[in-house]
């Protein structure tokens, strides 16, 4: 069959390379489109133009290309309804209907569907307004944690460790510097533990688990500076164990899928939960409605199993009818090769050298987050973070010490890198020899 992969970062350059091996494009003839895709993507896929948020347009692509199946990448398409436009004209799409998206699209509607299917999560308040806000915080303990209700590129978030920072963050919201997506607030418990991320599988009914992460979201090195969208990531989390990803599907994952179908809004997709590991077993810090980036990257170079035939299964609602997900033993582990300034201004144009040779020469794999190639055929820097370079081992040292090999092969003058991706899991390899 054709399939259509809308998006153009780092997962979706994975999620091509791994859908290009799927038995779904294995007749002659059988072609992975991508929207807009990148230059790595452009490797397995033929990139076409298509403005994703005109869905007449793209639904008149999928009648033309007679596509078998879509697969959305990132969020905004996801809340903006995209897949109910495919639905409705009857492609087999991958991803959450508009309304099941709320679970990412509004941080005020998962907690209270948290609330209301009793699923462990920081005690919160919404509020609409900044007097609301502000009268709200009174009743929180520091530090505590302000949020804007919307899509806020992950910037919406405010962990405050003082009482006027949370002040702060209230007024910021309202002042309208996240536009709609700030509309709203929720003002919530801080939650004390490690942070992981766990995503599963479903199609409204069945549930299958589809692996574990951590990444690191601070552009520095021992987790310091300003937030960014992950600077690496690697899978899988081992402090989420079996028994506590058990807990996690149980009563987080679990109750989530079944209270989205009893209310009239059955979840399809990829549910991927942010985790804490608090001292009371594990609680939901957000949910996302699509694979992480860069956790997706980590995912996929572990995923044995066919990845279209998965997708496809979710997209028309017999996941039970597919044999479950099979992941490789190994960790891999992905360091973020980013531009000059992000995650503020990242520096455009820097010209990146030597991806092949890195890759053979290490074994490594590099997947493309932010690239484009010049006119002179020279790969360049096309956005904040550019290269995601993805190690494979036995242990996360292993894993690591292969990416960092690539990284270290790859000449991006213009780039850097954080330098200890792993750091958590790496002391704990260490203390046990
Ligand atoms: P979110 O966009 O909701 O994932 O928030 C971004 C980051 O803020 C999370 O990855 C956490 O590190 C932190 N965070 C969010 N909510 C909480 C919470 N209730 N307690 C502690 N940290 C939080
Ligand atoms: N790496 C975090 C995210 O994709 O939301």
């Amino acid at each position: 069959m054709n399939i259509l992969l809308l998006g153009s970062g780092g997962r979706e350059h994975a999620l091509a390379w791994k859908l290009a091996q799927s038995r779904l494009l294995a007749k002659e003839g059988d072609t992975l489109y991508a929207a807009p895709g990148n230059p790595g993507i452009a490797e397995h896929a033929e990139l076409v133009a298509l403005d994703v948020t005109d869905h007449a347009a793209v639904v008149a692509f999928c009648e033309t290309h007679r596509i078998g199946l879509v697969v959305v990448g990132p969020e905004a398409p996801l809340v903006d309804g995209l897949t109910d436009s495919l639905r409705a004209a009857a492609f087999p799409v991958f991803g959450p209907s508009r309304q099941a998206a709320q679970l990412e699209g509004s941080k005020g509607f998962t907690k209270d569907l948290c609330a209301r299917a009793n699923i462990p999560t920081g005690a919160y308040v919404r509020v609409t307004s900044e007097a609301q806000g502000l009268a709200a915080l009174e009743s929180f303990t520091i530090p505590v944690v302000v949020k804007a209700d919307g899509l806020a590129a992950g910037k919406g978030v405010t962990v405050a460790e003082t009482r006027s920072q949370a002040e702060e963050a209230i007024r910021e919201i309202f002042s309208g510097r996240f536009g709609e997506a700030g509309a709203e607030a929720v003002i919530e418990e801080f939650l004390d533990g490690e942070e992981a991320s766990f995503f599963a599988l479903t199609d409204g009914a069945i549930i299958v688990p589809f692996g574990s992460a951590q990444d690191h979201k601070r552009v520095g090195d021992g987790d310091t500076g300003p937030n960014t969208g992950g600077m690496g990531a690697y899978s899988p989390a081992p402090v989420l164990t079996p028994l506590l990803e058990g807990e996690a599907i149980e009563k987080i994952i679990a109750p989530t899928v079944q209270a989205m179908a009893r209310e009239g809004t059955p979840y399809a997709g990829v549910l991927y939960a942010g985790l804490m590991l608090t001292r009371d077993g594990p609680k939901l810090i957000e949910y996302n409605a699509r694979f992480g980036d860069p956790e997706c990257q980590v995912l996929m170079t572990r995923l044995e199993s066919d990845l279209g035939e998965l997708l496809l299964a979710c997209a028309e609602s017999r996941l039970g009818s597919v044999p479950p997900p099979v992941f490789s033993p190994d960790t891999a582990l992905t360091v973020v090769m980013a531009a000059e300034g992000y995650p503020g201004t990242p520096k455009k144009g820097g010209r990146i050298d030597g991806i092949p040779a890195a890759e053979a020469a290490s074994g490594a794999k590099v997947f493309h987050a932010g690239t484009a190639l010049g006119m002179d055929g020279a790969l360049t820097a096309n956005g904040g973070r550019v290269l995601n370079v993805t190690g494979r081992g036995k242990s996360v040292r292993a894993a690591r010490a292969q990416a960092y090999a690539a990284v270290d092969a790859i000449a991006f003058p213009d780039g850097f890198c954080r330098r200890d991706i792993g750091w958590r899991e790496v002391a704990r390899e260490e203390a046990e020899g």
